[in-house]
């Protein structure tokens, strides 16, 4: 399979549900609403939602069926990043090749803009409607370890550990801790998400977990190589910035050639994980590969 035509098909798909579920800016919030789109629309690579569609496949699933908790992912994604690029934390103008969200809109805007996509996308989960036995309660878990990953205990955790660690020495535990966290988290529940409502098995869901929990933690990885031996223009966000800030990434803490060694380690133990997958989990095997070769 060509992947890079499987990504492809993938976002145009998802981008074209997003567009389903968000409104054109009208009313009162209209300002708030065009800030929303704004970062959803710039582009991104919409691999969390991606993740989840072909977590269902990987199972058997339908991908149209997942489509509306695909949304949700990318919508939480969007929230993070617009909070992520703001002044109190990481302080970024450029965010998916356009100015940020607090550059355009201001900073009070663009943390509403990021309030409403959060709470959009919970909203858009509870609305999920699936028919057979059960599936209010498939609803109820998905809703749970989204919320869960996106959290305290999840996604907003690691970003607080994140910020906490700026300019200080850290250890391995705590740099694994804050990766894990603010990246790996959403980017398993993408996947875990995906197979559950796909149907799958208690022991596929064990595997599915710790591929999705290997491949996070090389995203972010990858991130962090990225930020020091990117392309500004081709990502659509500045580089050299984590040094600057006196961030701890993989590369500050074990140096670039063992950060390589770990990233590549990491992708090869995901694809491991899926032993017991037919070729319906080729995509994902070839997603893991993909996360480690990316230049955006
Ligand atoms: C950027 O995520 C933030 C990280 C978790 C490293 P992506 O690299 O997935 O950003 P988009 O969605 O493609 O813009
Ligand atoms: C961001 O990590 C992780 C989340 C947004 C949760 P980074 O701060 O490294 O992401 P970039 O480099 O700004 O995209
Ligand atoms: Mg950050
Ligand atoms: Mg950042
Ligand atoms: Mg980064």
């Amino acid at each position: 399979m060509d992947i890079k035509t499987y990504l492809a098909d993938k976002r145009a798909k998802v981008d074209e549900a997003l567009k389903r579920y968000m409104p054109g800016p009208h009313g009162h919030a209209g300002k708030l609403i065009e800030a929303m789109n704004y970062s959803l629309f710039a582009g991104g690579k919409r691999l969390r939602p991606i993740l989840c569609i072909s977590g269902a496949e990987a199972v058997g699933g339908d991908a149209e069926k997942v489509l509306p908790a695909a949304c949700a992912l990318e919508m939480i994604h969007t929230y993070s990043l617009i909070h992520d690029d703001l002044p109190a934390m990481d302080n970024d103008d450029l965010r998916r090749g356009k100015p940020t969200s607090h550059k355009t809109f201001g900073e009070a805007i663009a943390i509403l803009a990021g309030d409403g996509l959060l709470t959009e996308a919970f909203a858009i989960l509870a609305r999920l409607e699936l028919s057979g036995t059960g599936a209010a309660d498939v609803i109820k878990k998905i809703i749970g370890l989204i919320a869960t990953a996106s959290g305290w205990q999840g996604m907003v955790g690691g970003q607080a550990m994140d910020i906490l660690s700026e300019g200080k020495d850290i250890d391995s535990s705590i740099m694994g801790y804050i990766h894990s966290h603010k990246t790996g988290a959403l980017i398993t529940a993408s996947v875990t998400s995906g197979a559950i409502l796909g149907g799958c098995s208690q022991e596929h869901l064990n595997d599915i977990t710790i591929y999705g929990q290997k491949i996070g933690l090389a995203f972010q990885i990858a991130d962090d190589i990225l930020d020091i031996e990117g392309n500004a223009e081709e990502m659509g966000k500045g580089t050299g910035g984590d040094s600057k800030k006196g961030k701890n990434t993989f590369p500050s803490v074990y140096g670039l050639n063992e950060s390589k060694k770990i990233l590549s380690e990491s992708i090869d133990y995901a694809i491991e994980a899926l032993g017991r997958f037919d070729t319906r989990a080729d995509p994902l095997r070839h997603i893991a590969r993909y996360i480690s070769e990316r230049k955006k």
